[in-house]
C-alpha cells in the first residue's frame, strides 16, 4: 500500500522537513548520529545529513526511498538509507544520540509501542527521542494520517510510554501545517521530545 502511494514522481510530503524537526533538532549534540524511522522519501534525513548530523534512515517502501536517495543526491548529503520493514529493524545494531519519528502512525497500537520500545532501546545513555504525530482529534480534520483515532498520540499515553525517560517536552496543539500533498491544511498535533536516562 504505501510503495504504491509513492509510486509518483511528485514528494507526497514534499521535500522540505517537518517544521517540528526544524523546531527541536538543535537539541542535538552537533555532528551527532541521528536514526530516522520510516523516513520515507527523505525530507527529514537529508535535512538533518544537510545540518551536519550522521543520519541512519530506514522505510519499507522501495519507491520511497529511492526518492529519498535522489533528494540526497540533489542536496549533495549522504544518508544511510536502509530498505526494512520496522518490525525486523535491529534496534541494538548502534547507539544513537537521537531517533526520530515523524507520523509513524501507520500500525496499530500492540505495533507502534513495541516500536516506541525500540526506538528507546536505539538510544544510547543521554540520547534524544523526537516524536511527531497526530491528536485523535484529527481523524475528524481530514488533511492527513490514519482514519482510527485508536492510533493516534495523546499526552497520556505518551506520559505513560516514556515513564522512564525524562520528558523535555510534550505538547498537544492545533496548526497549519504545509508539508506536501500528503499533509497540508489544519492539523491537530503531538510533539514529544524526551532523554533517555544517563
Ligand atoms: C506518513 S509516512 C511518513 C514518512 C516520513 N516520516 C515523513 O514524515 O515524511 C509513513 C511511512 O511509514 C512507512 N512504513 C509503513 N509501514 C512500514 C513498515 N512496516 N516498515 C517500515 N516502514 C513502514 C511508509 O513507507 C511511509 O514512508
Amino acid at each position: 500500500m504505501w510503495n504504491r502511494r509513492f509510486a509518483g514522481e511528485d514528494y507526497l510530503y514534499g521535500t522540505e522537513p517537518a517544521a517540528f524537526l526544524r523546531r527541536e533538532a538543535g537539541r542535538i549534540a552537533p555532528g551527532g548520529r541521528v536514526l530516522s524511522v520510516a523516513e520515507g522519501e527523505g525530507r527529514n534525513a537529508v535535512w538533518l545529513a544537510a545540518q551536519g548530523f550522521e543520519v541512519t534512515a530506514m522505510d519499507g517502501a522501495p519507491n520511497a526511498l529511492a526518492k529519498a536517495r535522489r533528494l540526497a543526491a540533489a542536496r549533495g548529503v549522504t544518508v544511510d538509507f536502509h530498505l526494512a520493514d520496522i518490525a525486523l529493524w535491529d534496534w541494538e545494531a548502534a547507539p544513537f544520540d537521537a531517533v526520530i519519528g515523524i507520523f509513524i502512525q501507520f500500525a496499530p497500537r500492540a505495533v507502534q509501542d513495541r516500536i516506541m520500545a525500540g526506538m528507546k532501546r536505539a538510544l544510547r545513555p543521554g540520547g534524544l527521542l523526537l516524536l511527531h504525530g497526530f491528536a485523535p482529534r484529527q481523524v475528524g480534520y481530514g488533511t492527513g494520517g490514519p482514519p482510527d483515532p485508536d492510533q493516534m498520540y495523546t499526552e497520556a499515553l505518551l506520559r505513560d510510554r516514556f515513564a522512564d525517560f525524562e520528558i523535555l517536552e510534550l505538547r498537544d496543539y492545533d496548526a497549519e501545517i504545509a508539508e506536501g500533498p500528503g499533509h497540508s491544511g489544519r492539523a491537530a498535533l503531538v510533539d514529544l521530545v524526551a532523554r533517555r536516562p544517563a
